[in-house]
C-alpha cells in the first residue's frame, strides 16, 4: 500500500538522521535501542507517522519533520549548486545537522542566485513546493534591489520603467536563447538605485534587462520572493527555518496571472 507524505520507513528515518547506513541501522533496531512512542521497535522497516509518533533512540528522541523550508541571506561569493568547485557552496553554510535533515526529500535550492548576488535563498526538501515557485508557468514575483553603473536622468529612469512594463527583449546569453521578458515592476529609489520585480526567473534576468536597456548591474540583491520579505536581522550568510506564517507569504497563490 502507499504511505501518506506523513510516513516514512524507520530505516530510511534513522538513517537521513545520521544513524548510519540501511545495515547500521537494521542492527541498530535489533539491538532494542529505537523505540516509538516508547515501545522498542520490533522492525527497521516498519512506518512511523511523522506527525505524531516519537521515535527515540537510546532514550533520545529525535527532531524530525516532514519537510524544512529554511530561508538564508546568501553572501556573494558561494554558489548555488550542490558542488563548488573553486568556490564554496550555499550547503556549506549549512550545518552538518540542517543538512542531513532530508526526510521528506533532497535539500534543493528554489531558485538559483548568480555567484555575485546576494540575498534571499530558500532551500527545502519540499520539492513540489519548489516546482511550483520556480516553473514558468507560475510567474512567482521576485522582486531584487539594483545599483545600477551609470546614474540615469528621471526622464530616463520613466523609461526604464516603461520598458519593463511591457517586456523588454533580451539577447542571448551564453547557452541561453534570447526572450522577451514579461512586463515587470520598476521602483526607483535613487538615480542608480531601484528595485525591480520579474515573475519569471530567466538565465541572468535581471543582468540582461539592464544590458539591453544599455546600463550594467553591479550589484543584485533578491529581498522578496513571492510576498516572503528578506529578514533584515539574518547577516550574510546566515539562515533559518520559515515560521508558519513566512511559508504561507511564500506560497500564498493569489499572485499567479
Ligand atoms: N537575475 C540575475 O541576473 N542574476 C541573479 O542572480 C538573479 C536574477
Amino acid at each position: 500500500m502507499e504511505k501518506t507524505k506523513d510516513q516514512v520507513r524507520l530505516d530510511r528515518l534513522l538513517a537521513n538522521s545520521g544513524y548510519g547506513t540501511r545495515s547500521d541501522v537494521k542492527a541498530l533496531v535489533r539491538s532494542g535501542a529505537v523505540t516509538v512512542n516508547g515501545v522498542p521497535a520490533e522492525r527497521a522497516d516498519m512506518h512511523v507517522k511523522l506527525s505524531c509518533d516519537k521515535v527515540a533512540v537510546d532514550g533520545q528522541i529525535l527532531d524530525v519533520a516532514v519537510h524544512v523550508y529554511y530561508m538564508m541571506n546568501k553572501p556573494a561569493g558561494c554558489v548555488c549548486s550542490a558542488k563548488g568547485g573553486a568556490h564554496s557552496t550555499v550547503f556549506d553554510l549549512l550545518s552538518k545537522t540542517d543538512r542531513s535533515r532530508r526526510l521528506g526529500g533532497e535539500l534543493s535550492i528554489v531558485g538559483r542566485l548568480d555567484l555575485d548576488t546576494e540575498g534571499l535563498l530558500i532551500l527545502t526538501t519540499d520539492g513540489e513546493l519548489n516546482h511550483r515557485l520556480t516553473s514558468p508557468k507560475h510567474h512567482v514575483p521576485k522582486t531584487y534591489f539594483v545599483r545600477l553603473e551609470t546614474e540615469v536622468s528621471e526622464a530616463v529612469q520613466k523609461q526604464y520603467a516603461e520598458a519593463v512594463a511591457s517586456g523588454v527583449e533580451i539577447p542571448p546569453e551564453d547557452h541561453e536563447p534570447g526572450a522577451v521578458c514579461r512586463g515587470g515592476e520598476l521602483e526607483w529609489e535613487s538615480g542608480s538605485t531601484c528595485c525591480l520585480t520579474i515573475y519569471e526567473g530567466l538565465y541572468h534576468e535581471v543582468k540582461r534587462i539592464f544590458a539591453a536597456l544599455g546600463n550594467r548591474v553591479v550589484y543584485l540583491k533578491r529581498i522578496r520572493m513571492n510576498k516572503l520579505a528578506l529578514d533584515p536581522a539574518l547577516e550574510r550568510g546566515g539562515y533559518r527555518e520559515l515560521s508558519e506564517q513566512e511559508l504561507s507569504a511564500l506560497t500564498l497563490t493569489n499572485h499567479i496571472l
